[in-house]
């Protein structure tokens, strides 16, 4: 897969499969099941750093995460986030940023938060050979301007407004995140790029979901993830089957051992 794959696929009917990943053992089994994209988010800092919000990411971190899982899959585009602050302060910021995540990470695309407010910058990626992925509707870098981080931001003007500056300044993909399905139906059918959803209903190009939440893992259940597992009570109870045994003596046996 990759950033031309990507776009056409929205032509050919066919929906896109996102998930997220930040290191080698998910992204190795998420592409090996097929995964159209591995998006390196910025959520990383809440499910794998345990913060409460994504401010805290570095550019560092997202490139250090974002280089094992390219290097990590075989068919799978990745897509690396900018994070908070890495973009914001200029075009100039942003494009030395995103080179650099390209540059040091082998992946293909980067995304960042925002649409009218940050089609300049997208122009100036889009020319700088930097594909661009936009993210609107619910943007977790605004946290501190929002209150809370499921807070949505914008109108359904807004919205379609910011999806058609993106599209305009040469992103390649939007990630609608928190909306109704109707609004994301209308900018879905209104742009052409490939639109995708979470929290966003059934009419996107694709979805992306936190991989962590989808799995069960975190305890994060909001009314848009579906869980397609249940990891997190097999994770607590093979452990305490391992403690179990340590303690009663039942593993290790003579078989355990080297030679
Ligand atoms: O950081 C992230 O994982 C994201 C997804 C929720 C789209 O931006």
């Amino acid at each position: 897969m990759n950033v031309p794959e990507f776009v056409k696929a929205k032509s050919q009917g066919r929906k896109l499969s996102v998930l997220t990943a930040y290191d080698c053992l998910w992204a190795a089994l998420l592409d090996e099941a097929g995964v159209d994209a591995l998006l390196v988010g910025d959520s990383l800092g809440m499910v794998f750093q345990g913060h409460s919000s994504t401010l805290p990411v570095t550019l560092e971190q997202m490139i250090y995460h974002g280089e094992i899982v390219a290097r990590s899959v075989r068919n799978a585009m990745v897509i690396v986030d900018l994070p908070f602050m890495t973009f914001q302060v200029s075009s100039r910021q942003a494009v030395r940023n995103a080179g650099r995540i390209l540059k040091e990470t082998g992946a293909a695309a980067v995304k960042l938060e925002g649409g009218v407010h940050q089609a300049r910058t997208i122009e100036r990626l889009t020319a700088c050979d930097l594909p661009v992925m936009a993210h609107i509707g619910m943007q977790p870098q605004s946290v501190r301007k929002l209150g809370k981080m499921s807070a949505v931001q914008r109108n359904e003007k807004q919205l379609l407004a910011d999806a058609i500056a993106a599209e305009r300044a040469g992103a390649f993909g939007i990630v609608l995140e928190l909306m109704s399905s109707e609004v994301a139906a209308r900018i879905t059918e209104t742009i052409s790029i490939p639109t995708i959803g979470i929290g966003a209903g059934p009419h996107c190009d694709g979805q992306v979901l936190v991989t962590p939440d989808m799995f069960g893992m975190t305890g994060f259940k909001p009314k848009f993830v579906k869980q397609f597992g249940e990891l997190r009570s097999q994770i607590i109870q093979t452990t305490r089957s391992y403690i179990a045994e340590v303690q009663s003596e039942v593993f290790p046996t003579s078989d355990h051992s080297h030679q």
